[in-house]
C-alpha cells in the first residue's frame, strides 16, 4: 500500500548549497576553476527542471560570506564567472519568465558588478515563473545581524518598542521575507553541514544530502531529492497523528 505520505506537495522553494566544484575538477584532473565552469551548467539545468516542475522559488548559495578566504586568485575567477554569467544568462532568464533576486552583502562588490546586480533584478522583476534567488557573499549570520541592526535604527528613532521585537517582526525583515520559506534544502558534494546558510529561514526545512558532486547535478538527482521530500512528514512540533487527522480533515 501506498503511504499517504508519499503524496506530500511539491517544495515551493528549494534552496541548495552547490557544493563539491573543487572535488569534481580534481577528479578529471582539471583545476579548480574548471569545476565552478561544470557548476554553471549544472545551473542551467537545475533552474530549467525546477521551472518545469512547477517549484517556486529556487535559492542557490553562489558565494558564502567566508569563502573570500579563498586564494585570491579562486576569489578572482569566481568574481569573473560571475559577471560574465550574469551578463550572458540574464536575456534567456528574463525570456524564460525567471525572475532573478540577489541577497547577501553586495556592498562587498566592485561597481560594476553591484550595477549589474542591480539591473538585473529590475530588468526580470515582473517575471512570475521562477524565482531564482542568489546568495552571493551571503552568511546567516551576517543575515541576521543586518535585520538586528535595521531593528535596532527604528527603536532608536522611537518606532519601535524593544517589546514589539517578535519573531514575525524578525521573518518580516530578514532576507526572503516576501517568499515562503524554504521546504527543502539540498546540499552536494557530501559534506553533512550548513556552513552559514540561510540559519533563520531554514528553521523547519527538510534537509537533504548528496554525495552527487554540483558539475553532476541533474534533473534526476532533482527528483530524488524531491521523491526523498515527499515521503517525509512535517510535523512542526505536532504529532504524527495530528498531522495526519490534519491531512484527511
Ligand atoms: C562550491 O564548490 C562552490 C563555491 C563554494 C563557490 P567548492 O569550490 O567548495 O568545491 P569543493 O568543496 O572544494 O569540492
Ligand atoms: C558552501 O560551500 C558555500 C557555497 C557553496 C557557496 P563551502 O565549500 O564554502 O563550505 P565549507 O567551507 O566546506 O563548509
Ligand atoms: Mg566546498
Amino acid at each position: 500500500m501506498t503511504s499517504r505520505k508519499e503524496y506530500n506537495d511539491l517544495p515551493a522553494h528549494v534552496a541548495i548549497i552547490m557544493d563539491g566544484n573543487g572535488r569534481w575538477a580534481h577528479q578529471h584532473l582539471l583545476p579548480r576553476y574548471m569545476g565552478h565552469r561544470a557548476g554553471v551548467k549544472a545551473v542551467r539545468r537545475v533552474v530549467e527542471s525546477c521551472k518545469d516542475r512547477g517549484i517556486e522559488v529556487l535559492t542557490l548559495f553562489a558565494f558564502s560570506s567566508e569563502n573570500w578566504r579563498r586564494p585570491g586568485d579562486e576569489v578572482g575567477l569566481l568574481m569573473d564567472l560571475f559577471v560574465r554569467t550574469l551578463k550572458k544568462e540574464v536575456e534567456t532568464l528574463k525570456r524564460n519568465g525567471v525572475q532573478l533576486r540577489f541577497i547577501g552583502d553586495r556592498s562587498a562588490f566592485n561597481k560594476k558588478l553591484r550595477e549589474l546586480i542591480d539591473m538585473a533584478e529590475v530588468y526580470t522583476r515582473e517575471n512570475t515563473e521562477l524565482v531564482l534567488v542568489i546568495a552571493a557573499n551571503y552568511g546567516g549570520h551576517w543575515d541576521i545581524t543586518q535585520t538586528m541592526r535595521k531593528l535596532a535604527h527604528r527603536v532608536k528613532e522611537g518606532s519601535l518598542q524593544p517589546e514589539e521585537i517578535s519573531q514575525e517582526l524578525i521573518s518580516g525583515e530578514i532576507s526572503l521575507a516576501d517568499l515562503p520559506s524554504p521546504d527543502l534544502f539540498i546540499r552536494t558534494g557530501g559534506e553533512q553541514r550548513v556552513s552559514n546558510f540561510l540559519l533563520w529561514q531554514l528553521a523547519y526545512t527538510e534537509l537533504y544530502f548528496t554525495d552527487t558532486l554540483w558539475p553532476d547535478f541533474n534533473e534526476q538527482a532533482l527528483d530524488a531529492a524531491i521523491q526523498s521530500f515527499r515521503k517525509r512528514q512535517r510535523r512542526f512540533g505536532q504529532t504524527g497523528e495530528q498531522v495526519e487527522q490534519l491531512k484527511g480533515a
